[in-house]
């Protein structure tokens, strides 16, 4: 039953013929009926349910399609999720108000407690649709929802910031959040790196919303990655997480650009945004020794032992208590950070410029999934990785002069500087020949710590499997090709090893011998 009485004016004709045709192509549901509720005054437009106890949307009257999506959505169970004790303030999240679209003041739930208002509705993103519904026709009445989150007031933001779920906050702090400068105005670059085109790609569709004339390219924004109107995958994301085919994978639409090296480009040697062929094992240059199919090579990290791949590590959720053990901030994971460097109380602060310690980051994605025994444990396996890593990266190279290029030793240092000095045009990225060196090139710009910006950049994590053996197989070959010796000969027993481990776990991946 309502509970306040609000004027629903029965229209006494029929619905008029343009309103009928616009659902001719789906179920007419008030054929019998009246489209909608006219609303009280108070509540300035806003229509909100027309059956509240179905939670059937007086725009869901029309738009079946999007009432059948929506109404699967936590948005649709918002108020119901309230507890009992709730108080008022609270309410005006969970409800049909001026949070989240254009409307100001106090409006919807907010001037009229009617259950018609509860609940994350159509027009909590849209905004009051009572001008639209009267005449559907006219273009200028559509209650277009933001897409963009430049306007804190009229977006997502509206209710999905603040201590207890700072999405916003967090998001702004990770690169999502930003432009790169290098790929405005380039369409190559766009679907990628500019919001509204990755939007367009993933929703299917050409999307309609009220900020699409925008001409600012924008960043990463949260309706790129979440479809406001459906559950379809967990999280109501556009694609899943927890598939690892590089196909459908979220995440790997954009981490997964140029992952091994290609001949004709001066850009031919260096990775983009490999992460997600590193994960799942595809990334890098194949030395002599390795066997196809590729992709046996697989890491735990990529393996079904970690059904929400990218998300386990990079999007976790846990929570910090204050230092008094009361107030709880959700750190909700939105910095997208693996290891995200921390405050003093534990409240994530930004993903780079602290030190790889349990005391400057959090370790707590490793051990959330029940992969690791401890934070402690999982900073202790990074120290050891890190460190057989780099005593492997520096056989190959060491960028003494920091300009991520391979310059001829003595300048840089590792066998690729003197196979510079000795071999010229040995590395040549733009001639069509991929030689040991190239490959090498890239594969130490892949999984090198600090060597290249647009390497990988998880310092092996990602697959320290596959990272170890890749630079060990590069040493051999660049020894027996270009008779070229190990910079420390003490890692000799490294590259063997390495070699050796990958032997173990997977028997046959190395060819016997020489040659490809
Ligand atoms: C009486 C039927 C009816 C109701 C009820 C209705 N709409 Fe519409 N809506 C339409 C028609 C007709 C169009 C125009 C469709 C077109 O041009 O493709 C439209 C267009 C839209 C569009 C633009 C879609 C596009 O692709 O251009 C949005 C957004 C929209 N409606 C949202 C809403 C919201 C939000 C509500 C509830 C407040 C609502 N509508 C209620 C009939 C209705
Ligand atoms: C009027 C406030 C409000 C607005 C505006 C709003 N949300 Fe929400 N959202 C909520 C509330 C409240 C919940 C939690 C509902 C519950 O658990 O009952 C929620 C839940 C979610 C969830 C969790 C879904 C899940 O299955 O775990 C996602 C994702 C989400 N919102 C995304 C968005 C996006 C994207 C936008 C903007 C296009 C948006 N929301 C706009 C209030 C809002
Ligand atoms: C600024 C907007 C806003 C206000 C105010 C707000 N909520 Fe929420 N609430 C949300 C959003 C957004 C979510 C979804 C968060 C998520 O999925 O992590 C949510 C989720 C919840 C949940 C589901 C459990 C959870 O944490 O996911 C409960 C319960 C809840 N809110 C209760 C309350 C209570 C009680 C109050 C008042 C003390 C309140 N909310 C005030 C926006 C708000
Ligand atoms: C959480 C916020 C949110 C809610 C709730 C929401 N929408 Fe939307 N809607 C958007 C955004 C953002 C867009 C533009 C991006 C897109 O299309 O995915 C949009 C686009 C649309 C469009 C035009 C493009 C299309 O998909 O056809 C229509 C029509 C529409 N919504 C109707 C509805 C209806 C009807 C409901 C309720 C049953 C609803 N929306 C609930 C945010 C929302
Ligand atoms: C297939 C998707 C995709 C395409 C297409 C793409 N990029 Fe990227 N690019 C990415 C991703 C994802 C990152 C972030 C990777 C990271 O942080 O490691 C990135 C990173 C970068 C960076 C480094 C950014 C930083 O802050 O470190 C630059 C510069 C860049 N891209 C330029 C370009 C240019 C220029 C183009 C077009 C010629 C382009 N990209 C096309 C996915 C793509
Ligand atoms: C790069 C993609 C991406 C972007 C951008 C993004 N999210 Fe998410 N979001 C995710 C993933 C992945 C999850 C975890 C889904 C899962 O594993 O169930 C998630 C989870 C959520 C949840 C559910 C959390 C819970 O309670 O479990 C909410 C709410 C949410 N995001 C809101 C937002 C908002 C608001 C924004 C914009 C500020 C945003 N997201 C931007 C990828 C993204
Ligand atoms: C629409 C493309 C797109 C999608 C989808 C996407 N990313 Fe990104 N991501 C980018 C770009 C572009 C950058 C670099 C932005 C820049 O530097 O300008 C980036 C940066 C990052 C960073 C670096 C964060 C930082 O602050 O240093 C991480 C980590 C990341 N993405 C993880 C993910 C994960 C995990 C997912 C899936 C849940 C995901 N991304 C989905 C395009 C995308
Ligand atoms: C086992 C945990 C794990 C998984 C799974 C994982 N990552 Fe990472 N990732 C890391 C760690 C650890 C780092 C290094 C973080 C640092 O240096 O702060 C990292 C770094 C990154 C970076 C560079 C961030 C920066 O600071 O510039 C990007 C981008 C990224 N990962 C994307 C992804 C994507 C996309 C996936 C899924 C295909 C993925 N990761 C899967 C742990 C993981």
């Amino acid at each position: 039953m309502r509970t306040t009485g609000l004027i629903r004016t029965l229209l006494a004709a029929a619905a008029p013929a343009y309103l009928l045709a616009a659902c001719t192509s789906e179920t007419i549901v008030y054929r019998d009926r009246e489209p909608f509720n006219e609303p009280v005054a108070a509540a300035a437009g806003f229509l909100g349910y027309y059956t509240a106890s179905s939670k059937a949307t007086t725009c869901g009257n029309c738009h079946v399609g999007h009432q059948s999506d929506w109404v699967t959505t936590r948005h649709a169970d918002a108020y119901a999720t309230l507890p009992a004790t709730a108080q008022e303030f609270c309410k005006s999240c969970h409800s049909v108000n001026s949070n989240g679209n254009i409307a100001t003041g106090t409006t919807g739930y907010d001037a009229t407690q009617d259950e018609v208002y509860h609940d994350v509705q159509c027009e909590a993103c849209h905004g009051p649709g009572l001008a639209h519904v009267q005449n559907p026709e006219v273009a200028a009445n559509v209650p277009l929802a933001n897409a963009n989150l430049t306007d804190d007031g009229s977006s997502c933001a509206a209710c999905h910031e603040g201590t207890h779920h700072p999405f916003v906050e967090q998001w702004k702090l990770s690169r999502h959040s930003q432009v790169e400068s290098h790929t405005v105005g380039n369409a190559s670059c766009a679907s990628c790196h500019e919001g509204k085109t990755a939007l367009l790609r993933f929703s299917g569709q050409d999307p309609v919303f009220r900020d699409k004339g925008d001409t600012e390219p924008w960043p990463t924004t949260c309706t790129v990655c979440h479809d406001p109107h459906a559950d379809r995958n967990p999280g109501q994301l556009r694609l899943p997480v927890d598939n690892p085919d590089p196909e459908v994978n979220l995440c790997m639409q954009c981490h997964l650009r140029k992952i091994e090296p290609s001949g004709g480009s001066s850009r031919g040697n260096a990775p983009h945004a490999p992460q997600g062929a590193a994960v799942v094992g595809l990334a890098g240059y194949r030395p002599a020794g390795f066997v196809s199919p590729e992709d046996e090579i697989v890491s735990t990290h990529g393996s079904e032992a970690n059904p929400r791949l990218c998300a386990t590590c990079h999007v976790n959720k846990f929570t910090v208590n204050d230092a008094q053990g009361g107030f709880v901030f959700q750190a909700v994971g939105h910095t997208f950070g693996a290891l995200p460097c921390v405050d003093g109380q534990g409240v994530p602060t930004g993903n780079s410029g602290c030190d790889y310690n349990t005391t400057s980051r959090t370790f707590a994605s490793c051990v959330g999934a029940g992969c690791h025994a401890t934070q402690a444990v999982a900073s202790t396996a990074l120290f050891s990785l890190r460190t057989q890593m780099n005593q492997l990266a520096d056989q190959l190279w060491i960028d003494s002069n920091n300009n991520e290029t391979i310059d001829a030793a003595p300048t840089d240092g590792g066998m690729l500087a003197i196979i510079k000095r000795d071999f010229p045009g040995a590395i040549n990225p733009s001639d069509n020949v991929i030689s040991p060196a190239d490959g090498a090139e890239f594969n130490v710009k892949l999984f090198g710590e600090g060597r290249y910006g647009n390497g990988d950049k998880s310092l092996a994590v990602h697959n320290p499997f596959l990272a170890k053996a890749l630079l060990a197989a590069n040493i051999t070959e660049l020894q027996q090709t270009y008779g070229v010796s190990l910079r420390d000969p003490g890692v000799a027993g490294l590259v063997q090893e390495s070699i050796d481990a990958v032997r173990r776990r997977q028997p046959g991946l190395f060819r016997t011998g020489h040659g490809r």
